[in-house]
């Protein structure tokens, strides 16, 4: 990890750069969103950023930590070797320096502009893999939760990629995200070789068990939070007196399929190349839920 240490941001930003990134940011896809006045949408971004550390601090310190502990734990993979398990050990430990680092950035962002994160409302993702892994039961539950820890380790990196190269987003948060950018770069080569080592190995049940919840892991981790964006536009009820009808009205703008195909295709490409789409009952399951286009005729991954 090689985050900057001494992070002071200016307020307001000297360089007229912004906090997040307007793209990443799904409000924006809203016309009253784009209109808004520059003050507000400064703001909602400052929000958006918070929102996107907080979700990140929960994934990594949750079901990614709780994964990483768990793989000494996993039944049936004594085959397993200890070069694995001390690598993941290693990964586990870099997660920690993570959250440390973004919590580190969310107080000076706040220091800075005075926009205090939304609190008291769960990520929705949290929620949604936990009721994933108790509805799977004790024995399939670690395996869907490792399984969804292979998900987001692999789609992580691309919302980093885009954020770091946004010229406006201030060059203190795009410093922060780089260094993670280089770290989940790592992560996504170890969990897509991990993924390849144990999927040829696992009992043929527990593939196909396992391989039809993957399509809904992979629309956990992209789905929008609809309580957190609607907790932000609830802070300017002069604008928004109805902020769930403008969430669900962002959710119908947030993208075509093939857009949110193209958002899963690192880890649908890793799922590829384990031979996990090889069984014809998951690759329809992949197809249904839009994540390729058709079992037998699947997305470009580059
Ligand atoms: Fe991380
Ligand atoms: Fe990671």
């Amino acid at each position: 990890m090689r985050s900057s240490a001494a992070l002071r941001i200016d307020a307001p930003p000297a360089s007229g750069g912004v906090y997040y990134s307007e793209a990443l940011a799904p409000l924006f896809l809203h016309p009253v969103v784009q209109r808004l006045d520059e003050a507000r949408r400064r703001e909602l971004l400052v929000l958006h950023l918070h929102a996107y550390l907080e979700f990140t601090v929960r994934l990594e310190r949750g079901p990614v930590k709780e994964a990483i502990d768990g793989i000494d734990g996993l039944d049936g993979v004594p085959w397993l070797d200890e070069g694995v398990r001390a690598a993941a050990r290693g990964i586990g430990a870099e997660e920690q320096e993570h959250g440390a680092m973004y919590e580190r950035l969310a107080r000076e962002v706040e220091e800075a502009t005075g926009v205090t994160p939304i609190r008291g409302v769960e990520p929705e993702l949290v929620g949604r893999v936990r009721a994933l892994v108790e509805g799977a039961g004790p024995a399939l539950g670690p395996w869907v939760r490792l399984f969804f820890v292979i998900v987001s380790e692999t789609l992580i990196t691309g919302d980093l990629r885009r954020l770091r190269r946004d010229p406006r987003v201030v060059p203190e948060v795009r410093a922060v995200v780089d260094a993670h950018a280089r770290d989940e770069a790592r992560h996504h080569l170890f969990f897509s070789d991990l993924c390849a080592a144990l999927w040829p190995r696992l009992d043929p049940d527990l593939r196909r068990a396992l391989g039809l919840l993957l399509p809904e892991l992979i629309g956990a981790y992209l789905g929008l939070d609809r309580a957190v964006l609607g907790a932000m536009l609830a802070r300017y009820p002069e604008v928004f007196p109805r902020p769930a009808r403008i969430v669900e009205e962002v959710a119908m703008l947030s993208g075509p399929l093939a857009d949110r195909a193209r958002a899963a295709a690192p880890s649908v490409g890793a799922f590829q190349r384990c031979g996990v789409l090889q069984d014809p009952i998951v690759a329809r399951a992949f197809a249904d839920a839009g994540w390729v286009r058709g079992a037998a005729q699947t997305w470009s991954v580059g």
